[in-house]
This record gives C-alpha cells, structure tokens and sequence, in this order.
C-alpha cells in the first residue's frame, strides 16, 4: 500500500509528533492555510453530525475540536494524541480559546483507544493515520469504540494528489502554498489514493468510500447497524 521508499520513510517516522516538532506543528497550524482548512474539514463533518459525542484521534494542536466545537455547540468534543507534548499544547489552546471544561483531550494511541466499546457517535483524524504504525489494528479500534450506525471520517494528504484538485486549491489558498504542499508531500509517508482505499479493505469497516475536501483525501467508513 505504500511505496518502498515510502515504507522505509515509515520506519524512521515518529508516531507520536516529539517535542520540539510540536512547537514548531503548533506555530505553523495557526496560519491561514490551516485555519481554512480545519473549517473546511469541520464543515464536512457536520454533514455526518451535528450532535452527539465526536472523538478526534491524533488531534495534535487540537484547532479541529475548536472550530467543532464554535460551528455545532451541541456536539461533545473530545480529541486523543499520542504525544505528550501535543496534549500539552491542546489543552493549552483550549484554554486560551475557553473551552477546557467543555473539551477534553486526552494522551492515547489510535492502536489501543482508552475508551469502552460503542462510546462515540462519530469517529474523525486529519492527517495523522500516516503516522500510525499500524492502521489496521488502529481502524479496528477506531470501528470498536464506534457507535452501531456510526460513521469514521479519516482525512489525510496523499502522495498523488490529482492535478485538477491542487489547481483547485492553488486558486483558494495560493500558489506558493500549494507547492510548499506538494513539496511536503515528499517528506512525508502519505498513502497514494489507492493505498488508502484500501486501508479499509482488512479491517472491521471491510470497505469505504472516498472523496476529496479541499486538498484533504477523506476515507469514509461505516459501522453497520
Ligand atoms: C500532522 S499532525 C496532525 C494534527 C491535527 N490533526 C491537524 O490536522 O493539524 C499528526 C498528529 O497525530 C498524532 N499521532 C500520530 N500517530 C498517532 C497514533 N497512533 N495515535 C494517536 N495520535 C497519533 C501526532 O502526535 C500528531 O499530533
């Protein structure tokens, strides 16, 4: 599913982002080009739901619960990470947006949620199953914790992004932007489109749809009734 190179780029990868690369993750999330894009993303999920409970795992900064949080105040917002330091950092931004005791974030791994069986209504990640060492067992978890009925929105970058969806986005957010993207795509150990179609195929949820929202590719599972 991922590339040789890819592969190997995988083994070196951290799974949890260390301090000070969460510094560093924290500074660059508050610019435009992310700020519209966790709009866009929590736009997208509200389709899905506008209640209920919504868990967000590799939260990291924790700006996907915020803006959950301002658009759809009924939802119940929790986001998990695996990095200490990113906890750290969330909780931080949730205080200073005024939302500690409304938004809990949590210290976990996608491999082993610390939460009981059927707990959340909806299940969300962006850009953070790349990271996982092993998503299968990760969407196994993710299917378990998941309310019958309930949908998994996973959103990610991809290695082959599809020109017609970087000029698209190159017209809202800018050029320059958009290839400081595609750059970033190198260094990082993303899906292709296909790889990650097929990362529902050996898990619980069997199989998924797929569409992209902005420059985000979203894989969309459903946990049967
Ligand atoms: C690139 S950041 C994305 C953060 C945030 N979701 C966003 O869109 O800005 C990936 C995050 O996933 C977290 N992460 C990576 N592997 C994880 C895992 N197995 N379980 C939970 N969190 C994980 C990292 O620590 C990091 O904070």
């Amino acid at each position: 599913m991922l590339s040789p190179a890819r592969k190997l780029l995988k083994v070196f990868h951290p799974e949890g982002i260390p301090w000070p690369g969460t510094v560093f993750y924290n500074a660059v999330s508050k610019t435009s080009i992310f700020q519209r894009n966790y709009e866009l993303v929590a736009r997208d999920i509200l389709t899905y739901c506008s209640e209920g409970s919504i868990l967000d795992i590799g939260t990291g900064p924790g700006w996907l619960l915020v803006k959950l949080h301002h658009l759809s105040p009924r939802l119940r917002v929790t986001g998990l990470d695996a990095s200490r330091s990113m906890v750290a950092k969330a909780r931080k931004n949730m205080a200073n947006a005024g939302l500690s005791e409304v938004v809990e974030v949590k210290e976990g791994n996608a491999g082993n949620l610390p939460y009981a069986n059927d707990s959340f209504d909806t299940v969300v990640s962006t850009g953070s199953i790349h990271h996982w060492k092993n998503p299968t067992v990760g969407l196994n978890e993710v299917h378990r914790v998941l309310k019958h009925g309930g949908y998994a929105l996973m959103y990610d970058l991809v290695s082959d992004t599809p020109e017609s969806v970087l000029r698209e986005a190159a017209r809202e957010f800018g050029k320059l932007k958009i290839v400081l993207l595609w750059l970033h795509a190198f260094e990082e150990p993303f899906y292709s489109c296909k790889g990650f179609e097929l990362l529902a195929r050996p898990t619980l949820f069997k199989e998924g749809r797929t569409r992209f929202v902005g420059v985000m590719y979203c894989l969309i599972l459903k946990k049967a009734r």
